[in-house]
């Protein structure tokens, strides 16, 4: 019997990886995991650069941990790092997961947003953050009937450090648009996205599966942001599904 492919799960912003946790429940025991905190996140050191970084990081990490080859999972800004992943180390990807995520770059106006948003995290700190933030990271539904997921998240928001928040601000302002890297991937992909979704909406997911017939689409109903955690018995399902798949 051959060994399961590894999976690599990427956090998105502004979190860590304990946001994996309902996830490394479930796939822990049936094969190897590694959630890393991204750079700045979590007590991992910065990094120099921009996303391009991160995903040299992640990858230097798999070696540490021993993993060739793996399914790279990110939602959001873990999305944006396994793009860069699939970018530089196609080698490394034996398939990806991009769970309520986008392909396309900010425009101007996302670009001063999150240049303000850097400006403030450094001047002021990051007290502000997770107010300025729930709203967009979890759904509705979510926000009306899970007054402990809310306060969970907000607790992971307000771990985190001032100048790593600026950094992931300003890596995410640089990232460039990845939809003709994603059509040129020969290997299976998942989207995931919450149809209540509202920072990254279904309509990406569906721009990104339409770029190859190898790609699939879940829709997580109830589900905003966050879907693996807003949803999890139904994010779990899809994923390992998608996982048992590629082994
Ligand atoms: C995330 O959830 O990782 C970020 O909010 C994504 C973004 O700001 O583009």
């Amino acid at each position: 019997m051959t060994k399961p492919v590894p999976a690599v799960l990427l956090h998105a912003f502004p979190l860590d990886s304990s946001m994996w946790a309902p996830q490394i429940e479930v796939i822990a025991g049936h094969r190897q995991i590694f959630a890393p905190n991204l750079p700045g996140f979590g007590g991992a050191p910065l990094v120099e650069g921009g996303l391009e970084s991160f995903a040299d990081q992640v990858i230097l990490e798999c070696d540490a941990e021993g993993i060739e080859r793996a399914v790279f999972i990110g939602l959001s800004m873990g999305g944006y790092v396994a793009m860069r992943i699939a970018d530089r180390h196609l080698d490394r990807v034996a398939a990806l997961v991009l769970a309520d995520t986008r392909a396309g770059a900010d425009d101007n106006a996302g670009k001063e947003k999150r240049s303000a948003q850097a400006a403030r995290a450094r001047s002021e700190g990051c007290s502000w953050l997770a107010e300025a933030m729930i709203p967009a990271l979890l759904g509705e539904t979510t926000r009306k009937t899970r007054p402990n997921l809310v306060a969970e998240v907000t607790s992971m928001i307000q771990r985190n450090k001032d100048e790593g928040v600026a950094r992931a601000l300003e890596a995410m302002r640089e990232r460039p648009e990845s939809l003709e890297l994603l059509a040129s991937l020969d290997i299976p992909l998942l989207a995931i996205v919450g149809a209540e979704d509202k920072l990254t909406p279904p309509i990406e997911s569906e721009r990104i599966v339409e770029r190859s017939p190898r790609f699939e689409l879940e829709v997580i109903p109830e589900a905003g942001h966050l879907s693996n955690l807003e949803r999890p018995e139904q994010f779990n399902d899809a994923l390992i599904r998608f996982l048992g798949d590629q082994d």
